[in-house]
């Protein structure tokens, strides 16, 4: 089994709402609720850790006691950045095992599905990091953005080209000591944990679960449009 992080400490600004996207109520209930669902219903997890904006932290207690959820063992605060959010649940789980298995999830994803979720948790039997990707169905442009406008300065070939989804799953240790020298390097502005393993412990591979498209991460007002659609018809 391992453990969940699943990090809410974003305030949401592309989705330009009156609160933080992972509290819109979206197909009966809020995003972070749905995205509770599939963690809680998933066997492969006994512990799920939410870290919560600031200021909303009151909101998820009262929603993880209204839905019953029985694996949180904590609602804290997150960090400044979504890095400082995966360093703050790092804090709390230093008494852990080193070989414990994490995976880190958005909480914006709440479509991912508990056969991603288990295929996670058991790979990190044999590998020490991994995350969920998918193949890119559109050709992806490597730009210049300075200038008068973006130009083109390398077309990668498609074939080679996934996008990054989560969850993520590292063993503790392994999260543990790429963060840690991260946090020695603030120029360094990670979008994700694989992006930090990648370039503090190199030697590392990170292997790659495919998901499903369906797995989107709620971003523009768009994505709240098919999460609704999609959340309407799903059953866990
Ligand atoms: N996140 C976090 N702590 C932060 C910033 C982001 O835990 N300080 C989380 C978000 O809550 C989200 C995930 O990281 O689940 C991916 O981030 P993103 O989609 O960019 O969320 P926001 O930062 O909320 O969105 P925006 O960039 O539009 O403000």
């Amino acid at each position: 089994t391992a453990v969940a992080v699943l990090l809410a400490g974003g305030t949401g600004s592309r989705m330009g709402a009156d609160r933080p996207k992972q509290l819109l109520r979206v197909a009966g209930r809020e995003l972070l609720a749905h995205t509770l669902d599939v963690f809680e219903a998933c066997d492969d997890i006994d512990h799920i850790r939410v870290y919560m904006a600031a200021g909303h932290l009151d909101h998820a207690r009262e929603l993880v006691d209204r839905y019953g959820y029985r694996k949180v063992e904590a609602v804290a605060e997150g960090g400044a950045d979504r890095a400082g959010s995966v360093r703050c649940a790092l804090a709390d789980l230093a008494g852990e095992p080193g070989d414990r298995k994490v995976l880190v999830h958005d909480a914006v994803r709440p479509l991912v599905s508990t056969r991603t979720i288990s295929e996670c948790v058991r790979l990190l039997d044999s590998v020490p990091a991994l995350t969920v990707a998918v193949p890119s169905t559109d050709t992806i442009l490597e730009v210049d953005p300075s200038g008068e406008g973006p130009t083109v300065t390398a077309i990668p070939d498609r074939s080679r080209m996934w996008r990054c989804q989560t969850p993520q799953g590292f063993r503790l240790e392994v999260l543990a000591e790429a963060h840690r020298r991260a946090a020695a390097d603030p120029d360094f502005r990670p979008t994700d944990d694989g992006g930090v393993v990648r370039r503090y412990l190199p030697e590392t591979p990170i292997a790659v679960v495919t998901g499903d498209e369906f797995n989107l991460k709620v971003t523009h007002p768009l994505d709240l449009r098919l999460a609704e659609t999609l959340l309407r018809d799903r059953t866990l």
